[in-house]
């Protein structure tokens, strides 16, 4: 059985919430979907007349928008109202990693959670199904619920896990094609109405068989453990890049030839200049915080080698820069093609590019950035947040340009850190022309053909290929 949905609302107008509430609005006519936001100025980006200004950039998302904004769909910061008037509530807040107190640096901070299931026990009057849509430690869902138990006004709550699969860059894509949604919820008789309530959402677009349902404990883990396994192909690829570079085989043909077996697939063996993004990491020094909980060193040590080897891909990629670069990059002008963590988005957290930028800034390289995307504001707060040096310096030594070609003007070094499609169809004849000699391209993306570089003139540097 399931209840009738006439109105959801959604905590959170972030990367996850605004993508996913915009495609169950544009699936699902006859409910009005809601999403709040405590950040005024974010609403007011969702609300902008103009498109191409909301907050999130997704291929499709705007039209998407535009076609349900007004009707179905509603941006607002007014959160009580909308969980007063709503059958189901989506959590869908940030959930950082801690940077102070009991596991810093590697548990997941829940405040934001926690301040939400607190105002929606405070302000429900009628039975809710609160649906846990951020990525969560395992056991989230158990706070939450014991936070909505105790509130004593007769309110009955359901907490479902329904983590998000989506990718940033092809992320209606992805909650339109789902492989899979993941309900997880308590196997009681009401928990099962719950869970059934909110299949049926998904089952406007999905075939049902696409829609797994388990347990709270089994969903929380999963997402972990997907993004953990992803993330562990990447980081292995990435070893075997370095290994290539040292000997005659090339990357590219080892992920082909490895990929070809259907054990292992042939998607995300693309070495790399290193996994960014704020799941991966995030995710697996959670996982390496619950195994260490329960006395799983062997286990916690075992993840944790992913993101140790991710760091020394970075690593590896600026040394490299620096040692090709005679040892010396101090005053050189090296410009970075590409600030976000992947392309077709303009999201920048744990992109390589923030610790790349770092490392050389660190040796007083003059760096001049240039992605399609990402805004200049963002830049600096992605490297003052690190701390490294002060706001000033950060700004004295980084530019950031609007114009490729004007980035490239007597550069002595050019690094590829976003796989942007545009990068691939850019004048590199050009480029060749306006740059200091020797030309260095050090590609972190492998973007661009070596026989065609090198025919060029340019001193090209390729992951994973001598
Ligand atoms: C990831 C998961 O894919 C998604 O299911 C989950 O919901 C959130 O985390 P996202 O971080 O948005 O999504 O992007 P993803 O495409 O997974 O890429 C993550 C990072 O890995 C990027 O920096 C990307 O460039 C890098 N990557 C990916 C590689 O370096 N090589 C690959 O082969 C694939
Ligand atoms: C392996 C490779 O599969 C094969 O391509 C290569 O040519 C030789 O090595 P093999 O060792 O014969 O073949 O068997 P395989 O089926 O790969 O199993 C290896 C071990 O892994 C077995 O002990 C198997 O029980 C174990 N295994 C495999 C698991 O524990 N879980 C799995 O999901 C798969
Ligand atoms: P994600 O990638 O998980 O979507 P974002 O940081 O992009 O993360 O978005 C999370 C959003 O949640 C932010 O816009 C933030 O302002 C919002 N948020 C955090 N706490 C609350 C809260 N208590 N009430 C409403 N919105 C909140």
């Amino acid at each position: 059985s399931m209840k009738k949905v006439n109105k959801i609302c959604c905590i959170g107008a972030g990367y996850v919430g605004g993508p996913t509430m915009s495609v169950i609005a544009s699936q699902c006519p006859e409910i009005t979907v809601t999403v709040v936001d405590i950040n005024q100025a974010r609403i007011d980006q969702w609300n902008d007349s103009d498109l191409d200004n909301l907050p999130v950039y997704e291929p499709g998302l705007k039209e998407i928008v535009e076609k349900t904004r007004g009707k179905n769909l509603f941006f607002s910061t007014e959160v009580d109202k909308a969980i007063d008037e709503a059958e189901i509530i989506f959590i869908s807040v940030n959930t950082p990693t801690k940077t102070y107190g009991k596991g810093k640096g590697q548990a997941a901070d829940l405040k934001f959670v926690e301040l939400c299931a607190r105002n929606i026990a405070k302000v429900a009057k009628t039975d809710k199904i609160v649906v846990e849509k951020s990525t969560l430690p395992v056991r989230t869902a158990s706070a939450i619920k014991s936070i909505l138990e105790n509130t004593g006004n007769g309110v009955k709550f359901e907490i479902l896990s329904n983590p998000e699969f989506l990718a940033e860059g092809t992320a209606i894509e992805d909650l339109l094609h789902a492989d899979r949604v993941l309900i997880g919820g308590d196997e009681t008789p009401s928990g099962q109405e719950a869970k059934d309530t909110l299949s049926s959402i998904y089952e406007h677009w999905l075939p049902k068989e696409r829609v797994l349902q388990t347990n709270v404990w089994s969903s929380e883990l999963s997402k972990l453990v997907a993004n953990a396994f992803l993330a562990q192909r990447v980081s292995s690829i990435n070893a075997i890049s370095a290994l290539c570079e040292r000997t005659d085989a090339n990357v590219a043909e080892v992920s082909r030839a490895i990929g070809t077996d259907s054990r292992i697939g042939p998607k995300f063996l693309n070495a790399s200049v290193g996994f960014g993004g704020s799941c991966f990491q995030k995710d697996i020094l959670n996982l390496v915080y619950i195994s260490r909980t329960f006395g799983l060193n062997e286990v916690a040590d075992y993840w944790e080698q992913v993101i140790i080897m991710n760091d020394y891909q970075k690593r590896r990629f600026a040394e490299n820069i620096i040692s090709t670069l005679y040892n010396t990059v101090s005053g050189k002008k090296i410009v970075f093609f590409g600030w976000a963590f992947k392309k077709d988005t303009n999201d920048t957290r744990e992109s390589a590019a923030i610790n790349i930028a770092d490392a050389l800034l660190e040796e007083k390289a003059e760096i001049v950035v240039y992605d399609p995307k990402v805004s200049a504001d963002r830049i600096y707060a992605d490297l003052d947040y690190l701390d490294t040096r002060t706001p000033e310096e950060n700004r004295q030594l980084l530019t950031v340009v609007n114009d490729p070609m004007e980035a490239v003007q007597e550069a002595h070094a050019i690094a590829i850190l976003t796989e942007w499609d545009e990068f691939k169809t850019y004048s590199w004849d050009t480029i060749f022309e306006k740059m200091l000699k020797p030309a260095f391209v050090f590609d972190g993306r492998r973007l661009l053909s070596k026989e065609e570089m090198e025919e060029k003139g340019f001193q090209y540097y390729k992951i994973g290929q001598s």
